[in-house]
Formats: C-alpha cells, sequence, structure tokens
C-alpha cells in the first residue's frame, strides 16, 4: 500500500522532474527552435508566461511542501539544529540554494523576463539568470543525492 510519507516523497521527485526536466528542455530544443522563426519574441513570452506558472509558481510550491513533509518523516523538525549532523547540514546547504532558486527565478520571471523585448539589458538579464537558475538547480539536486547518501 503506498504511505503518505511514500507520496510525499513521489510528488517530490515529480516537481522536481518538471522543474529541472522543463529547464532543460527550454534550453537545449525549444529555444533553439524558437530562435529560428520570425514571431520569436511573442513566442517567447507566450512560453515563458506558461512556463512560469507550471515551472516556478507550480513546481517551486511544491517542492518547498513536500520538502518539509520530507524533513518530517525522514529527519524530523526538531533535528534541524544539530549542525553536528552531517545530513542537517546538507539539508540547510540544500534550503539555501533553493532559495536562491526561488529569488533568481521572481527576478527572472517577474521582471526581466516579462521586460526582455524593451531593452536590451533587461534581455542579456533574463538569459543570464535563466542559466544561473540552471546550476542552482542542479546544485540543489546534487545536494539531494547527498542528503539520500547520509548527507
Ligand atoms: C529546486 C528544488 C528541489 C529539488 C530539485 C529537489 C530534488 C530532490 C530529489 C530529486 C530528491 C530525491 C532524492 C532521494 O531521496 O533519492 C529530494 C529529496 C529530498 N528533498 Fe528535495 N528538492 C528540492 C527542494 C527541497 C526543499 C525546499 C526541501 C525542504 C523544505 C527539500 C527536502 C528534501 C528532503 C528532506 C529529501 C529526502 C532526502 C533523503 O533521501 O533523505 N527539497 N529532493
Amino acid at each position: 500500500m503506498l504511505t503518505f510519507k511514500e507520496l510525499a516523497l513521489f510528488l517530490h521527485v515529480l516537481f522536481a522532474c518538471i522543474w529541472v526536466g522543463g529547464m532543460l528542455a527550454l534550453v537545449f530544443v525549444v529555444a533553439p527552435v524558437l530562435r529560428g522563426l520570425k514571431n520569436r519574441e511573442e513566442l517567447f513570452l507566450t512560453l515563458g508566461r506558461r512556463l512560469s506558472f507550471y515551472g516556478t509558481f507550480l513546481s517551486l510550491g511544491g517542492l518547498f511542501i513536500t520538502g518539509l513533509i520530507n524533513i518530517h518523516y525522514l529527519l524530523g523538525f526538531s533535528q534541524l539544529l544539530d549542525l553536528s549532523n552531517p545530513y542537517t547540514k546538507t539539508l540547510w546547504n540544500k534550503l539555501f540554494a533553493f532559495f536562491c532558486v526561488v529569488g533568481v527565478s521572481l527576478a527572472h520571471d517577474l521582471y526581466f523576463g516579462k521586460r526582455a523585448y524593451e531593452r536590451r539589458f533587461n534581455l542579456y538579464m533574463a538569459r543570464f539568470l535563466g542559466f544561473l537558475n540552471l546550476i542552482l538547480s542542479l546544485l540543489v539536486v546534487f545536494f539531494a543525492i547527498k542528503l539520500r547518501l547520509g548527507g
């Protein structure tokens, strides 16, 4: 039978797939195709809005909620301040990287991405923040793997 603990971890991994998979698909498949099209600016903005809803708000929100449930079942909130435990230290590193991802995503989606075609600077910032977010997200996945191996 599927337990609540398993369901939470399953949803956590699913949200991680949507978040990281969505970014990789955008970088390697969608963006190179769109760049060759005439109405690419309009397409990028429409796609960005949709990806922002499913990626930033749904997936990152879902990752945070299911992540808290994982902490409850796999560690216990009372252990969060015990920094002599390598698992806890890695978890804080993961949380720090996660909040950087949230900050970068908000700046990207709500400011620079929306205004990318108004000024050249905004376009460069949108590209830079998108790339930075991919690197930070891969770092979060690396921390998740470290946690799996005990911290
Ligand atoms: C971009 C955001 C995130 C990504 C991509 C991500 C990815 C993952 C993945 C792939 C796993 C499965 C590892 C495994 O058990 O084999 C995992 C586990 C876990 N995640 Fe996350 N995660 C994210 C955010 C968070 C947040 C915000 C929290 C806490 C609030 C969190 C807490 C945990 C915990 C406690 C585990 C269980 C680790 C273990 O196996 O002991 N994650 N995460």
